[in-house]
């Protein structure tokens, strides 16, 4: 909504015609300016603020059409009425092409001029006004659109959080294998990139690692936890988890992506492994990278009945066991990862899970506020502990 007067420039050669058409128009609230031709109206329209053009076509060295280029091209939201001569009507309508508001005919009724003006006018003020709308509406569906990329962001990041807490409850559980998912998720992102794999297909993925033995919260610790190999019929239950991590996470279907880790992460790629006894490129791809981590992982890791393996005599066995327990393809690729990459990986999820006990519990937080730059007095001190 505009409260000014309308600022209206005139162009033509003629300086009696472009005097009365000013005087009129003044008498009706518009403020005007003259120009005696195009290239002082350039100057004009580039140094102030108009709404409308009237200008004559027939002008000497540069013509009104010209001036109407110029005008549609650096301010489109000006509108422009041209002046012409009865014999000029095909220029004018070639003018109201180029984007033109009207076109008037010489000579002319001031009031025929006038109801063009307010027509040109009213007409420029609605295509402000939707342009307005349009851009507002367009800004407000992309802050909207990055306020929902970010709640989604937020949504996605607590998941993980929580995916994360409860396989590192898994882990704690079993605390033999400490570390052991937060590793296979870092040697299972690693490899996959190098196996080219990226986006969506790489979170995919690495999830499918972070969660590949959840089906375990279903085997007692009786078996889990037995310092001594299984019985044949305890392997039997132990090799039902694959299956019921499945079962336990396929109705979520953010999770169904990664269940292929789940639940073919100990099938062998010569068709000896369980719950299926799939073979090759059977195995799906996510399954076929984990199999090599998890069991480079297990080898190298301390486990309840024997001491961890060096990582080059790991190294030894993934590359003896390339196309009977895996893809002899992917452990290539494996064995080309530096070997101080994976150890670096491994340290530090070793120092992560021996400082866990570390404290950033609320009740400390608390008596830290207490004490005088952050730290608790003395006195407080005492007095909480009794001495
Ligand atoms: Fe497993």
């Amino acid at each position: 909504m505009e409260f000014h007067s309308p600022r209206i420039l005139i162009v033509d050669d003629e300086t009696v015609l472009r005097n009365l058409i000013k005087q009129y128009l003044e008498k009706f609230g518009y403020f005007c300016v003259t120009a005696p031709d195009v290239r002082r109206a350039l100057i004009a329209i580039n140094s102030d603020r108009f709404d409308l053009v009237i200008t004559d076509i027939r002008m000497p060295e540069f013509d009104g059409t010209f001036l109407l280029k110029e005008i549609a091209q650096s301010h489109p939201d000006v509108a422009v009425i041209m002046m012409t001569a009865v014999d000029d009507t095909k220029q004018a309508v070639e003018c109201l092409k180029l984007g033109a508001y009207d076109y008037i005919l010489k000579p002319f009724e001031m009031e025929a001029l006038r109801l063009s003006v307010e027509r040109a006018l009213e007409r420029r003020n609605l295509l402000r006004e939707r342009q307005l709308y349009r851009s507002q509406l367009e800004k407000k569906v992309h802050e909207r659109t990055i306020e929902l990329v970010r709640a989604f962001d937020e949504i996605e990041r607590t998941y993980q959080q929580t995916l994360e807490a409860l396989v590192s409850a898994l882990d704690m559980r079993e605390s033999s294998t400490a570390g052991h998912s937060k590793r296979a998720v870092e040697y299972t992102r690693i490899l996959a990139r190098e196996m080219g794999i990226r986006g969506n297909q790489l979170v995919q993925i690495t999830r499918g690692a972070l969660l590949h033995d959840v089906g375990k919260i279903g085997i007692s610790d009786t078996i889990l936890l037995k310092p001594a190999p299984l019985s044949e019929e305890e392997w039997k239950i132990m090799r039902q988890h694959p299956i019921m991590g499945y079962q336990m996470l396929r109705d979520i279907e953010f999770l169904r992506p990664s269940l292929d880790v789940v639940l073919y992460h100990h099938e062998r790629y010569d068709g000896s492994g369980y719950p299926f006894g799939l073979k090759g490129e059977e195995i799906p791809i996510g399954a076929r990278i984990f199999a090599v981590v998890d069991a480079f992982d297990a080898m190298t890791s301390k486990r309840l009945y024997r001491e961890p393996m060096d990582f080059q005599e790991a190294v030894e066995v993934l590359k003896k066991q390339a196309g009977a327990q895996f893809d002899p393809k992917i452990v290539e690729v494996f064995l080309n990862i530096p070997l101080t990459r994976l150890k670096r990986i491994y340290q530090i999820s070793l120092i992560s899970y021996t400082t866990k006990e570390e404290p950033d519990y609320p009740h400390l937080i608390h008596q830290q506020k207490e004490g005088e730059e952050g730290r608790p007095n003395e006195e407080d001190l005492k007095e909480r502990t009794g001495t």
